[in-house]
């Protein structure tokens, strides 16, 4: 059997999507810029996918701008957001994606702005008192805080932190590249400045992705070039991208309270089967409680075996189970999770973190939870 439960990293494409992007492969392959027939039936077909984005999340079309993914669109909004806005400071936490994290510290060492990483507790919640503590006392911020954490699945109340950012008159942006086509983003009501998405996650293709930017907190470009994407990126258009991540959004959300259930149920029967048979089973930041994580994601931290450490995914990997992994080391050849060391996970615990769609089934988790209590049971 193979099982495919690393869906956080990447998914399965719809058919649906690759039947929608086909026609722009093989007979629509003019370039968008072009005013001739050919160009312009290309052009109308990525207006009418932006225009469908931007109905899905309750935005005007002129807010969404196409990128090849999550990691352009959030560059785009910090690297942009902070010169366009005269921004000297900004606030994140150690769990974010390097996509955020790498790039705050870029502007940090070019002297852009001064950093502030908040502390979070060995669960992964944030300093929200530290948060507005930060934004008090800088008046000229920016906030990246992410929707819902890759590795260990915890969920920010971007609620509260984008009221908290506008009473200080911060910039919020929000890396929502785990929760986009998992949960409704409705824009006109929630608080954020800017969003990302990356359509690979939600069984669209790689590299395709969108960023929306609020009208009012218009930022530059960072890819300079031609007009496209009415002058915010330069390029010929990913014309293939922008239809299959349009098309993928559109699928996610007409059948989003579906896939929910049965997401969820999977997730929670994953947790029971690995309570009841693996003696001291934890998991990892909140992803335990369904409530307050993401409902694709379980990071399960096992007991410390002399039999699978270091070796529980390739082991895995070995019986047909594919997902990934984390380490809280720091040493030899891999870095390890910097999100797991910021929750202080000890390294002598394998973590495994276990990521789920709407293609997976009870079945698979079962037969994993076999293979698991199997791995552990040589230790027995
Ligand atoms: C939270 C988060 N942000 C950003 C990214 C980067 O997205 P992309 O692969 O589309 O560049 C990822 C991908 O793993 C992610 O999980």
């Amino acid at each position: 059997m193979k099982v495919y439960l690393d869906n956080a990293a990447t998914t399965a494409m719809d058919d649906r999507v690759i039947d929608a992007m086909l026609p722009f492969m093989r007979n629509h392959y003019g370039n968008p810029s072009s005013v001739h027939s050919f160009g312009r039936e290309v052009r109308t077909a990525i207006e009418r996918s932006r225009k469908k984005v931007a109905e899905l999340l309750n935005v005007t079309p002129a807010e969404i701008f196409f990128t090849s993914g999550g990691t352009e669109a959030d560059n785009t909004a910090i690297v942009c957001g902070i010169e366009s806005h005269g921004i000297t400071h900004a606030i994140t936490s150690p769990l974010e994606h390097h996509a955020v994290l790498h790039t705050l510290e870029m502007c940090e060492k070019k002297g852009h702005i001064k950093l502030s990483i908040l502390d979070v507790n060995e669960k992964g919640e944030l300093d929200i008192n530290q948060l507005e503590e930060l934004l008090k006392a800088n008046p000229k911020s920016l906030v990246s805080l992410m929707h819902a954490n890759n590795e260990i699945g915890n969920l920010n109340d971007l609620n509260r932190i984008g009221s908290l950012a506008k009473e200080y008159g911060a910039f919020f942006h929000s890396d929502t590249v785990q929760t986009m086509g998992h949960y409704v983003h409705d824009l006109k009501s929630l608080p954020v400045d800017s969003i990302v998405a990356g359509g690979h996650k939600f069984h669209g293709p790689k590299g395709s992705g969108f960023l929306y930017v609020k009208k009012d907190k218009k930022i530059h470009p960072l890819i300079h070039g031609g007009a496209q994407e009415r002058n915010m990126r330069g390029g010929t258009e990913n014309v293939i991208g922008i239809i299959g991540i349009a098309k993928a959004l559109e699928i996610a959300y007409e059948d989003m309270a579906e896939h929910q259930v049965h997401v969820e149920a999977i997730k929670k029967h994953f947790i029971q089967s690995l309570t009841q048979e693996i003696p001291g089973v934890e998991f990892n930041g909140l992803s335990g409680d369904l409530d307050k994580s993401l409902y694709t994601v379980l990071s399960v931290s096992l007991p410390p075996s002399e039999a699978n450490s270091g070796m529980l995914l390739f082991n895995l990997d070995l019986e047909g189970v594919s997902a990934s992994g984390g380490s809280a080391c720091s040493s030899g050849a891999t870095v390890g999770s910097h999100v797991l060391r910021a929750i202080n996970h000890t390294p002598e615990r394998d973590a495994v973190r276990f990521s789920f769609s709407r293609f997976n089934t009870i079945e698979e988790v079962d037969y994993t939870v076999g293979k698991l209590k199997e791995l552990y049971a040589v230790e027995a």
